[in-house]
């Protein structure tokens, strides 16, 4: 790992100290784990390009409380190269769902190995544990037989909802559903695959065990309308 990877991994280490949204550091490892998996099948990416920027991705969150640009004081601060901190801070800024949509175009390869990185750890068993983590963080409800996600919700309108009082459920067809859809890369397609039907089992079996006959129903129709 080059030095400034591991300088860019102390500094999100710090900055993720104490966080129990969903953003703790682990959750920095998990992403650079995946962005290394990618990158062993993307070797025309800058892998040093990729790996800070997955360091330093969620530094900015505003769960996080952060004043929006510790990533640009950090790599200069570092002395980093004017042109490679701008193609990093360019990576952080085009990712995540709330910006990019379920269906993103990147103009570079980079932003799509972050992206797929990010996004994978948000899916399968990983992601079930998060939205759960998420939601007891934020006192949600698990589930509300009553209350069906809202369809076609645009990004601004994800945004707001995410705020609100929304029930851990209707959270995968919101979101946790749609991401291997706009997975980009080879690897992270073939990944995301795999953790999506874990998913839907999950979701079966949690609708079964609730006797909600009408959420399979839903869960049916969905699948078909989201392919
Ligand atoms: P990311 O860093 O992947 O863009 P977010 O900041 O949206 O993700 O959320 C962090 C984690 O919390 C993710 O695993 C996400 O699925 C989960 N999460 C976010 N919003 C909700 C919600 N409304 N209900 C349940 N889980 C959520
Ligand atoms: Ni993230």
């Amino acid at each position: 790992m080059s030095g400034i990877v591991e300088q860019a991994l102390l500094f999100a280490k710090k900055c993720h100290e104490g966080d129990n949204s969903g953003h703790d550091f682990e959750h920095i490892l998990r992403v650079m784990a995946n962005a290394e998996k990618i990158l062993a099948e993307e070797p025309l990416a800058d892998a040093e390009a990729v790996c800070v920027a997955v360091a330093l991705h969620d530094v900015d969150d505003y769960k996080l409380g952060s004043d929006g640009a510790r990533a640009k004081s950090f790599l200069s601060e570092i002395g980093a190269r004017e042109d490679f901190a701008q193609k990093v801070l360019d990576i952080i800024a085009s990712i995540g769902f709330s910006k990019s949509g379920s269906r993103p175009h990147f103009q570079m390869i980079e932003q799509a190995i972050v992206s797929d990185a990010d996004k994978l750890d948000a899916i399968g068993a990983i992601g079930v544990c998060r939205a759960v983590m998420y939601s007891a963080v934020t006192k949600r409800s698990l589930f509300d037989k009553q209350i069906f996600p809202d369809e076609n919700l645009t990004s601004e309108q994800y945004q707001n909802k995410n705020r609100a009082t929304n029930h851990t459920i209707n959270h995968f067809f919101d979101k946790l559903l749609k991401l291997k859809g706009a997975m980009q890369t080879k690897v992270g397609k073939r990944e995301a695959e795999k953790r999506h039907l874990f998913m839907i089992a999950f979701l079966r079996e949690f609708f079964d065990e609730m006797c909600a006959d009408e959420w399979q129903e839903y869960l049916n129709k969905f699948l078909k309308h989201n392919i």
